[in-house]
């Protein structure tokens, strides 16, 4: 079977911590303390590792606090391939207090085009023809978009797939290196056509312009309205089933990782996106970082397709 490699360029810790109330002058005392190693192609790793799908983590990594990363992704954590750069992976601070929460993003390391060169070339070596690589989330201080869009061409050139999801590229880069599949929330989308979305038709329009510069799959994430997945020939709306929500954290993250999964297993694109808005909604059900679990998204998944039938009948 084919693998999925998910590059994250600027890794992170999500740390929360759970104090009793946050005032000026006063010492806040933590009651609870999590940490887990995120970003979100590392999140969308691990939605993929869950379910089994052959994956390959590749990413930077700061030299300061890499070793306690890489432990917390667990043995279990598949295939790793994280370069080492001077500095330290940021930490994402959520505090908890009460009913108020409050969210700090330290900086993290800082990149370059050597570097950059040396994730290339790794990746390149670890790849072959079929397979997909994923690069998502923000970058680091000193990696330019357009070495991206580079990277991506190479690697569709090389036979791979790859998919992005990110709020950096242009139209322009976009028509440079013409990825296979991209997964833009709303905003994003809105971000690179220019304009408001308010419509479904709007957002097929859009859909619509990014697949004439030569993207494949606009898998357009709508939070609670569900997904629109666009191609040349085709589009399909994905109403997103009724949940209770936790925590909307890693949602999109996890909608790709569906996505990815049920191509790489030979599905249809809607059934491809249906899994994904499963696997989003199924993540919006746990509170904090927590992502799909497969049992749950099935159960999802069972419910989108009745109510597509009864839509249909
Ligand atoms: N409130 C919600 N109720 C039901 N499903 C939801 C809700 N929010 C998100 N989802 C599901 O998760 C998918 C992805 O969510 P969303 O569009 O918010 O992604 P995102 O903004 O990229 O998230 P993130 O970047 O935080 O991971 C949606 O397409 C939908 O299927
Ligand atoms: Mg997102």
């Amino acid at each position: 079977m084919q693998k999925v490699v998910t590059v994250t360029l600027n890794p992170c810790f999500d740390v929360t911590l759970a104090v009793d109330s946050l005032r000026p002058e006063a010492v806040a005392r933590v009651a609870e303390e999590r940490v887990q190693a995120a970003g979100k192609g590392v999140n969308v790793g691990k939605v993929l590792r869950s379910f089994k799908t052959p994956v390959l983590m590749a990413g930077f990594g700061g030299s300061d606090n890499l070793s306690r990363y890489l432990s917390l992704l667990g043995a279990d954590a598949g295939e790793l391939c994280f370069l080492p750069l001077p500095g330290s992976i940021r930490e994402n601070l959520t505090v908890i207090a009460g009913r108020d929460t409050y969210k700090i993003n330290r900086p993290g390391f800082r990149a370059d085009r050597g570097a950059f060169g040396r994730l290339e070339k790794a990746v390149l070596e670890q790849v072959l023809p079929g397979d997909i690589v994923a690069v998502c989330g923000s970058l680091p201080m000193g990696i330019e978009p357009l070495w991206v869009a580079d990277f991506l061409k190479a690697l569709g050139e090389s036979g791979c797939k790859t998919a992005l999801d990110c709020d950096y590229m242009t139209k322009e880069l976009l028509s440079l290196c013409r990825p296979w599949l991209m997964k833009p929330n709303l905003p994003e989308l809105e971000r690179l056509v220019g304009r408001r979305l308010s419509e479904d038709e709007a957002v097929r329009a859009a859909g619509r312009e990014l697949c004439a510069l030569g993207v494949g799959v606009v898998l357009a994430s709508l939070g609670e309205k569900g997904i629109l997945a666009i191609t040349e020939a085709e589009d399909i709306l994905v109403p997103a089933p009724h949940v209770e929500v936790e925590s909307t954290v890693g949602a999109g993250d996890a909608a790709l990782a569906g996505f990815l999964e049920a191509f790489l297993s030979g599905d249809s694109l809607r059934d491809c996106a249906e899994w994904a808005a499963a696997c989003g909604s199924d993540t919006v059900t746990r509170p904090g970082t927590g992502l799909a679990a497969k049992s749950s998204a099935q159960r999802l998944l069972d419910q989108i397709r009745d109510n597509w039938r009864r839509v249909q009948d």
